[in-house]
């Protein structure tokens, strides 16, 4: 079958990395993530932005994929069609083994400067030493080609989704035969509005979330399992029916 995997921050959860709506700890517990994933948090206080981000690379570069990723990846090795469009900026899908993986909202492992784009290697995002353990703020280095300050390459809260990754995704849901939305709370468009146009077209849904989501009430199923059990069992059911049967979906 051909098939899209729409993710978010719960599918990296039983990796240890908190979801973007986890409360804050350490040095940002007093800190709101949509506040501080935003350009104008770090042109106003650039050492709390890139300390924050840095700490986040370390603790995604110090996880491993868990088993949610690697069946994810593993619904290729089954001869499915595979497309992954995640809201995670981490990189545990390729980790996983994923091979097609469209980044909606950028790349934490990655950082350019914000004035020039200028990139340099090893990427600075990485460089040690590693911040400590609970973060701390830090500086952003300065570009060597036009002075301004380096920053991560993530979508800030404002900013438009890479034009390419976009198309790629919406291409993708229009091709697919089965939809599935593991691990995202479906609040943030416009990528909540991707499986609504599956569903436009008559694709089903299938999603996979230990809570109900305002995708919930349209979905064509909601497994409320989280991400490894829901897919441990999408694996399994896809090895003896389809999506056509409405068995699939019990
Ligand atoms: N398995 C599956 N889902 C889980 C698990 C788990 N083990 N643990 C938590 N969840 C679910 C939660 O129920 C919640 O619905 O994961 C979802 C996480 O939601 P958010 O924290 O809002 O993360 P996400 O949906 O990825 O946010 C989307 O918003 O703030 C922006 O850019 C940010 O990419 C992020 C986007």
């Amino acid at each position: 079958m051909r098939l899209v995997v729409l993710s978010g921050a719960g599918i990296s959860a039983e990796s240890g990395i908190p979801t973007f709506r986890d409360a804050l700890t350490g040095l940002w517990a007093c800190f709101d993530a949509e506040r501080l994933a935003t350009e104008d948090a770090f042109r106003a206080d650039p050492a709390l932005v890139w300390g924050w981000y840095r700490w986040r690379a370390a603790m995604v570069a110090a996880a491993v994929p868990n088993a949610a990723h690697m069946d994810v990846a593993a619904l290729a090795d089954d001869g499915h069609a595979l497309t992954v469009v995640t809201q995670n900026v981490d990189d545990l899908h390729e980790r996983g083994g994923a091979r097609e993986v469209l980044h909606l909202h950028g790349r934490l492992l990655a950082s350019r400067c914000i004035g020039c784009g200028a990139r340099v290697m090893p990427d600075p995002i990485l460089a040690a030493p590693a911040p400590p353990e609970g973060g701390a703020r830090e500086m952003p280095p300065t570009c060597v080609q036009c002075g301004q300050a380096f920053r991560p390459d993530v979508v800030w809260f404002g900013e438009s989704l890479p034009s390419d990754a976009w198309d790629a995704a919406e291409a993708a849901v229009d091709a697919c035969e089965l939809l599935i939305v593991v691990g995202t709370s479906s609040l943030v468009w416009p990528a909540a509005g991707l499986p609504d146009r599956a569903l436009r077209a008559g694709t089903p849904v299938l999603e996979i979330n230990p809570h109900a989501t305002p995708l919930t009430p349209r979905a064509t199923a909601h497994w409320s399992l989280a991400a490894t059990a829901g897919m441990a069992r999408l694996r399994a059911r896809l090895q003896t029916t389809d999506a056509s049967h409405t068995a699939f979906f019990d």
